[in-house]
């Protein structure tokens, strides 16, 4: 299929499915998704008090299809959901206009990394359990004998870390112990909770006391996906108009405020696969704004055998926070050239992946796999920076609004 879809604004949103389930081969199940919207799946799902608490109703959202975009040499029609006016449009000029060489998009992992940590808040003594398990591989090789689900996934648990301990607000130590998984092809946060449980129970011997809390890190360490585009300038308004665009991303790399609408944008264009495909968006954005936040700690200078906080080096370290634009630009000769890093915590099993619209989504991009899904959302998210930043230097918002108005 040729993502372009060029006349699809002309049609009605009934030849709109018409054409998908053409073009795509659709069968008369997958057809009657697309009538009816996710609204009966949900509303079946409420009635049967299903999936979150005290339901009464289901909320959809007007689930439209990008078009214009290659990844990695292949045409890809994106569903995205979203309520909010001129996020499709932007999505696709910026994909328009990078044709036919469009998106290259690296994942440096092929699976989602998943990771949880235990903190225990009042062990008698951390220093001695740190000291134990500090580079000690024996933890993670029981875990994995004792307790690993994943690998009839084909997942597996990946190492167990602990942090040197730190002081409480009282003064006492906090010792910090994470475990990382590759949770093959779900998102994992919830199998990692799990995992990290069964750890808390291996550890009762050392700790003598069940962990005082565990968490999901939704950080994203380990799943950081990289796009890669170049729009000719003569394309979108030539030298003077890239000089505007460089301006605008010079105005987000300069200040708080600017960096986070910049990155809100990327969010807009990746949340709204996410929504259409099933994923936990809210992970994807926390993710994105860690990966945003650039930490810069001071170098600790002490010693695991300085075994109590008698002067201020265990202090945890005075962090200085840079918040920065996910996306940089460069002009090379007559191209604008844009690079998206960002981590995204995705899952094609589990969960709400598996709900026939999101199911569907994914048929309609032709993805499989979680890295896939990955890769089409980093080039989402880039071509709705470029969108966005071409539209703020160019007509402007309210204007690209109107136009877009029937
Ligand atoms: C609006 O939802 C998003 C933008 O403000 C993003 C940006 O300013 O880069 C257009």
């Amino acid at each position: 299929m040729n993502s372009k879809l060029a006349d699809l604004r002309r049609l009605t949103p009934k030849q709109r499915r018409d054409l998908l389930t053409a073009e795509l081969g659709l069968d008369e199940a997958d057809a009657q998704h697309l009538e009816r919207g996710s609204l009966g799946y949900w509303a079946a799902l409420a009635d049967r008090d299903g999936n979150a608490e005290n339901v009464f109703s289901a909320f959809p959202l007007p689930l439209g299809l990008a078009t214009g975009f290659i990844v990695n040499g292949k045409e890809v029609a994106v569903p995205m959901a979203t309520e909010e006016k001129s996020v499709i449009a932007a999505a696709s000029k910026g994909a328009r206009l990078c044709r036919p060489e469009g998106f290259a998009v690296s994942v440096d992992n092929p699976r989602t990394i998943a990771r949880a940590s235990i903190l225990y808040a009042d062990l008698e003594d951390p220093w001695s359990i740190y000291t134990d398990l500090f580079g000690n591989t024996a933890l993670t090789t029981n875990l994995q004998e004792m307790y690993n689900p994943l690998r009839k996934y084909g997942g597996d648990i990946i190492s167990v870390s602990i942090d040197q301990p730190l002081r409480t607000q009282e003064g006492k130590a906090f010792l910090v112990i994470s475990v990382m998984i590759d949770s093959a092809e779900a998102m994992g946060a919830m199998a990692a909770v799990r995992i990290a449980r069964q750890l808390a129970e291996l550890m009762l011997p050392k700790t003598k006391k069940p962990p005082t809390a565990i968490r999901p890190d939704n950080e994203a360490p380990g799943r950081l996906v990289t796009a890669r585009a170049s729009w000719p300038m003569a394309s979108f308004g030539g030298l003077e108009m890239a000089n505007r665009v460089m301006a605008v991303q010079d105005w987000a790399a300069s200040d708080v405020s600017s960096a986070v609408t910049h990155n809100k944008g990327i969010l807009n264009g990746i949340d709204a696969v996410a929504i259409a495909t099933g994923q936990d968006w809210r992970a994807i954005d926390a993710a994105a704004h860690a990966k945003a936040t650039k930490v810069v700690i001071p170098v600790r200078t002490t010693t695991v055998a300085d075994r109590r906080f008698s002067d201020d080096s265990h202090k945890p370290p005075d962090p200085k926070r840079y918040y920065k634009p996910l996306t940089i630009y460069k002009k090379e000769g007559d191209l604008l050239v844009g690079k998206l890093t960002i981590g995204l915590p995705v899952g094609t099993k589990g969960g709400a992946t598996q709900s026939p619209m999101a199911v569907l989504c994914r048929k309609i991009m032709g993805v499989s796999s979680n890295a896939e899904l990955a890769a089409v959302m980093a080039a989402v998210g880039l071509a709705q920076n470029f969108g966005a930043l071409r539209c703020l230097a160019g007509e402007g918002l309210t204007e690209a609004h109107a136009r877009l108005k029937r």
